[in-house]
């Protein structure tokens, strides 16, 4: 699959998500699906998806939303993918076959910035999204892009992370590395990136701004369980290679990551069991809806 044009607003997202971030999601995909899966499943339970809809998965990654979602719709049915990331887009494809056959038309994928892609108008049911919005540049936009693909009436769920300081998955090995990382400047933390919809005033104007109704706030707190079933120094290196974390790290020299993966083996080993650590995360479970007129 060809790489998107990085000329718009979320060209620095773009190459994020072709570059190394990418195929490590690609590459990590079983345990990151089996870590994320009960959050996704939990979030579909929510957008109620009926047999012979028509749904947009946003920010789709690798795909198991997707093919989870399809097996709601039935044969009758139909979810597109949307994603820009080349990578875990070509994954996604490759899982289609392993549906039953019945079904396997269902699912489709599409490499696509969706702020601006030309969706069909007036087409969907259900928009949905697990973990894939909060990295738009510009967010009111991108979803009243998003909005008129829906039919009238039709139906917004997104699952999103709460604030970071509430989600001890990331803040308990994140507070361990900042001890030996060099200071750096606090993030707007409404920048793209994956708290930037953790504050649900703003998320509320921005969905009112791009046209939606009746937006609500499901508070949603599960336990997660982190790791391959390795070992605990192994659980260490899976914490330094996710997301935030692992930004931070980037460029960093060899004696200061072995320090910080020290300090996280110790902030984690009280919550590691049989290859997993078991951590709390909070987050939002956002509906809205398209207007009738
Ligand atoms: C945190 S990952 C979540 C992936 C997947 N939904 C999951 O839960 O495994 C965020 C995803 O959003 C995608 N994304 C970011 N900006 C996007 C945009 N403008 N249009 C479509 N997808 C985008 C990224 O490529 C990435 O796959």
């Amino acid at each position: 699959m060809s790489k998107l044009d990085t000329s718009g607003d979320n060209a620095e997202q773009i190459e994020y998500w072709n570059g190394e971030a990418g195929t490590q999601w690609a590459d990590r995909n079983n345990e990151m699906d089996l870590m994320l899966a009960p959050l996704g499943a939990a979030a579909i339970e929510r957008a109620s998806p009926n047999l012979g809809e028509q749904v947009l998965d946003i920010g789709c990654g690798c795909g198991g939303t997707t093919l989870d979602m399809a097996n709601h719709l039935g044969e009758s049915g139909h979810i597109l993918g949307v994603d820009i990331s080349a990578p875990m887009l070509d994954l996604a494809n490759s899982k289609i076959g392993s549906m039953p056959q019945a079904l396997q038309h269902v699912p489709s994928f599409q490499l696509a910035d969706a702020s601006t892609f030309d969706f069909p108008v007036g087409s969907y049911d259900l928009l949905f999204s697990r973990f894939g919005v909060m990295f738009f540049a510009n967010p009111p936009s991108a979803f009243a892009n998003m909005r008129k693909a829906l039919k009238p009436g039709g139906r917004l769920t997104l699952l999103c992370w709460g604030p970071p300081e509430q989600n001890d998955w990331i803040m308990t090995p994140l507070m361990a590395a900042r001890e030996h990382l060099p200071p750096t400047d606090k993030p707007d933390p409404r920048a793209p990136g994956p708290f930037a919809f953790s504050d649900k005033d703003y998320v509320k104007t921005t969905l009112e701004t791009a046209g939606f109704i009746d937006i609500g706030f499901e508070s949603f707190s599960p336990l997660m369980k982190i790791g391959r079933g390795q070992s605990l120094e192994d659980t260490a290196d899976f914490f330094m290679e996710m997301g935030p974390i692992s930004r931070a790290l980037v460029d960093q020299p060899t004696p200061l990551l072995t320090k910080v993966k020290d300090a996280i083996t110790e902030a984690i080993k009280d919550r590691y069991k049989n290859g997993f650590v078991e951590l709390g995360a909070k987050c939002w479970i956002i509906s809205g809806i398209n207007p009738t007129a």
